[in-house]
């Protein structure tokens, strides 16, 4: 069988350390993207990754360029071009530079890979997803955005550290926009399979919920150069292999929606099943009154700032 072809477009922060772990999963031959003003820059960075190859164990070929030649023929395509947040600055303050970004750089991928899947991760996330799925004209299941497993595992966390617990035993689940509107979802998130609210004091409960919307902005700040990276790589990952594995796997992505949960029109996350056809079933969750209307608010937001796309 032929080896899975993955283009990374974005040789920074996100973009390089996501390389690094696709080819320490080999889940492909991977191309990694970036802007000819970055000559060098990308083709070191994968040459650097690829000479890793023999000390880790792995036979993913990786290389790096400026042109889209290259990366003709992928099966997935990982958009993390554009600027990332700077300390003050919101997701949304990003809106108009990282969409030209994003549909330059759609055009060309789509021109080279008619029939990829799209990940994107360049925010205002939910927006950007918007301007790939317009811009590519792909149909919906092969476009989607990476941010709910990221919002997910920052809740997690905290939820392992307070309770003293293996990560590994609690699932979370925060839905809507990726911005100060998400949905973190309490109910429908587990220590070993009990429901966290049994183990947990509702005032502790809402500091995690504060911490995990401003779990960006967190980062941003102690960085101040940048915003995070290696969680949301880590994340785009686990989209990649449930993909390229066809696993079936339930994970809260962004997703452009039809009349799911009352919602149209917009990408917002909700859990999804990722298999080879990309987002292959949206799961409708039971929410309550008020879930549901805090989820309903988080695709309002979302939609105003795609209303506000120029
Ligand atoms: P970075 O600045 O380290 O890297 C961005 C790279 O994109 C740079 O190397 C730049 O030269 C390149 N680039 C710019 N225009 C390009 C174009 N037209 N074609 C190809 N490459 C281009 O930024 P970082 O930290 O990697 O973040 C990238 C994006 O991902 C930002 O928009 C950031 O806000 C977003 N992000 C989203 C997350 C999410 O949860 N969805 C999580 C983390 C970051
Ligand atoms: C994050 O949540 C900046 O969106 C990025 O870390």
């Amino acid at each position: 069988m032929a080896r899975k072809k993955i283009t990374v477009v974005g040789a920074g922060n996100v973009g390089a350390t996501l390389v690094q772990r696709l080819a320490e999963k080999e889940l492909g031959d991977i191309v990694v993207v970036d802007i000819p003003q970055m000559e060098g820059m990308p083709a070191g960075k994968a040459l650097d990754i690829l000479e890793s190859g023999p000390v880790y164990g792995y036979d993913s070929f990786v290389s790096g360029t400026t042109e889209y030649v290259p990366t003709a023929n992928s099966d997935i395509v990982i958009i993390t071009a554009g600027l990332p947040r700077k300390p003050g600055m919101s997701r949304d303050d990003l809106l108009n530079t990282n969409a030209g970004i994003v549909k330059s750089v759609t055009e060309q991928v789509v021109k080279y890979s008619p029939k990829c899947i799209l990940i994107v991760v360049s925010n205002p996330l939910d927006a950007m997803c918007l301007v790939a799925l317009r811009t590519s004209k792909f149909p919906k299941n092969r476009v989607m955005g990476m941010a709910g497993i990221l919002d997910s595992a920052r809740m997690r966390t905290f939820l392992a550290q307070e309770l003293k617990v293996s990560v590994e035993n609690v699932h979370a689940m925060v839905l809507g926009g990726h911005g100060d509107t998400m949905v973190p979802l309490p109910r429908f998130s587990t220590v070993a399979g009990i429901p966290v609210t049994e183990f947990i004091s509702a005032e502790k409960l809402e500091r995690i919920i504060q911490r995990t919307r401003d779990g960006g902005a967190e980062i941003v700040k102690l960085l101040k150069t940048g915003s995070a990276y290696y969680a949301p790589s880590a994340s785009v990952a686990e989209m990649v292999e449930a993909i390229l594995k066809d696993k079936k796997k339930i994970v809260p992505c962004a997703v452009y929606l039809e009349g799911e949960y009352g919602i149209r029109g917009v990408f917002v996350g909700v859990p999804a099943k990722l298999g080879f056809q990309g987002v292959e079933e949206v799961i409708q969750l039971n929410l309550s009154p008020v879930e549901k209307a805090a989820l309903e608010k988080s695709a309002e937001a979302v939609k105003e700032l795609s209303e506000a796309l120029k």
